[in-house]
């Protein structure tokens, strides 16, 4: 299984801090952002990765991760996203690394307290599909929110004014390599970008998204100012990625 990270678009929503650097580079706590994210896939097992970059620092990416030697890697792959088309947009750049095989995708500015051994692991002993992980937030207005019925998920929801769930659907994608033909099919949402949650919902439709529950902490750091600081706070009290 190969691991694809998403690190482009330009995070306006970080402006000012922004303004000269890539949101990914910020700190969170005593490392930049983007070292959580790969720690996450190196600590679930997975050693071939992509990382998606974007804006104009892409090369302070390079100067910072070089070959990967931090988390015990030989190498790190790198693609360009022009602009800022969506999530899906930039998971479509890494068709060619796939090689045919299944993807864990994970958005540069998504940490978690524990880690996703499990998770993966059962993808990985599944045939076909997609399978999203959701957490349990105070706010889930701010993300991708899942309907049940009957403890079922029917649909997937992205920013809803009137949540149906208190969960959100966290920025960790395990998918088969059917994702990039899907991607092909789908059209820009409202706000200009080619959307994950559209994804996930064409999994769906199929009967092909299953779903876990996330142990320990999840957060989205690159969404607001608070949130990032927050972020920060959890990492100095509570520590990331931990193994146990
Ligand atoms: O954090 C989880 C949420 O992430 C999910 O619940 C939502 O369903 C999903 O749409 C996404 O929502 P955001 O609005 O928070 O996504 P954002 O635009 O902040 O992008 C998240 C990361 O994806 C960002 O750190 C870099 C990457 N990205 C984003 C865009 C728009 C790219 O690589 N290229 C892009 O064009």
């Amino acid at each position: 299984m190969k691991g694809i990270i998403l690190a482009g678009g330009l995070g306006t929503r970080l402006s000012p801090l922004t303004r000269i650097t890539n949101k990914h580079l910020l700190p969170v706590y005593d490392k930049p952002m983007i070292f959580y994210p790969i720690q996450t896939l190196v600590n679930a097992g997975i050693k071939d990765i992509m990382l998606v970059v974007g804006g104009n620092n892409a090369g302070d990416f390079l100067r910072l991760l070089g070959n990967g030697k931090d988390f015990g890697l030989q190498h790190i792959n790198y693609a360009y996203q022009k602009g800022e088309g969506g999530i899906a947009d930039a998971l479509s750049l890494a068709e060619h690394f796939s090689e045919g095989e299944k993807v864990l995708v994970m958005l540069g500015d998504n940490l978690i307290g524990g880690n996703i051994k499990s998770s993966v692991a059962e993808f990985e002993k599944s045939k076909k599909g997609a399978k999203i992980i959701l957490k349990e937030v105070p706010d889930p207005e701010n993300y991708g929110v899942p309907v049940f019925k009957n403890g079922r998920i029917t649909g997937i929801i992205e920013k809803p004014k009137k949540p149906a769930s208190n969960y959100a659907v966290i920025g960790i994608y395990m998918f088969d390599n059917e994702v990039f033909k899907i991607i092909g099919k789908l059209k820009p949402s409202e706000r200009g970008e080619l959307e994950i949650t559209d994804v996930n919902n064409m999994y769906l439709k199929k009967g092909r998204l299953s779903h876990s529950i996330l142990d320990g902490w999840w957060a989205d750091a690159g969404s607001s100012i608070e949130g990032w600081f927050e972020t920060n706070k959890t990492v100095a009290l509570y520590g990331a990625n931990k193994m146990g």
